[in-house]
């Protein structure tokens, strides 16, 4: 059949926020993400792992040591421990910044809270959830997403003018998981430089209909592109921050570009 998304048809790629707008604010807390959605972001990532009594934080590294001022491994500890840690000083205030300080700039963040944070947002808002793999857990973090998904009633298929979620992982299992739990959120199958072979062609895993292509593979094989969508596919581009990457993706007409540096990316699209 004809691509699903010819030249003529070309349309302005989604702007989401990766840990939120994480280039001005520590990733994954509650101010990269409000800054984000004060910035105009279509959409908010968001890495996802389960604390050892059974939450979903926000948190993209396997240990804490990066992000906070404490050290371990995340699945290891309670709620109330990570509560406990600083996830905002390792990262430089900025000049502007007053005196007071901003707690939630330092705070852990729950899936929950920002679902909750999504919902209270007017304007329709994109979530891409990706849980980290291998994990001691394995297949209860998505029971865990699923169950949350469904409390916050976004476990139903996509509707124009609402708020969305998609389920991201660079495990195909994680993303069949996914599938079964919660048949109509969308997910996205992550590809990195190393992409398999048997995907450059365009395919994807079975019921997958978007990749979410690095795009320093991007930068090498552009062609992937028209090849997800000539199969009706769509591609979501990450981290995509260099000003010559966001020209690529505009170029080449994905569908979403994920970026730490929202506000610089909208600016380019809407000049573009
Ligand atoms: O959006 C996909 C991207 O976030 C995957 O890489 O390491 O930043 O989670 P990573
Ligand atoms: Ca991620």
């Amino acid at each position: 059949g004809a691509p699903a998304h010819s030249a003529a048809t070309r349309h302005t790629p989604l702007v989401i926020a990766h840990r939120g707008s994480s280039q001005a604010e520590p990733e994954h807390t509650l101010k990269a993400y409000q800054r984000a959605i004060e910035e105009g972001a279509d959409g908010l990532e968001c890495d996802v792992r389960l604390t050892a009594d059974g939450h979903l934080v926000c948190v993209h590294d396997r240990r804490v040591n990066r992000t906070s001022n404490g050290r371990g491994i995340v699945s290891t500890l309670e709620l109330a421990e990570l509560e406990g840690l600083d996830w905002g000083s390792w990262k430089a205030a900025h000049e502007d910044d007053d005196e007071v300080p901003d707690r939630n700039r330092g705070q852990l963040l729950t899936l929950r809270a920002l679902l909750t944070t999504v919902l209270e947002t007017k304007r329709p808002i994109g979530l891409a959830i990706e849980t980290k793999h291998p994990t001691r857990y394995a297949g209860l973090v998505e029971r865990q997403l699923a169950k949350v998904l469904a409390d916050f009633g976004l476990a139903g298929p996509p509707e124009p003018g609402k708020h969305w979620v998609r389920m991201m992982s660079f495990s195909q299992l994680a993303v069949q998981r996914m599938r079964q739990l919660c048949p109509d959120v969308p997910t996205v199958y992550l590809v990195e430089d190393s992409m398999p072979l048997r995907f450059r062609d365009g395919s994807l895993p079975k019921g997958v209909h978007t990749a979410g292509v690095d795009v320093r593979l991007l930068r090498r094989h552009p062609r992937i592109v028209e090849r997800q969508h000539s199969r009706g596919h769509q591609v979501f581009a990450w981290t995509v921050d260099r000003p010559e990457d966001v020209d690529l993706c505009l170029e080449l007409g994905v569908d979403a570009i994920i970026s730490n540096r929202p506000r610089d990316v909208l600016d380019a699209v809407r000049s573009a």
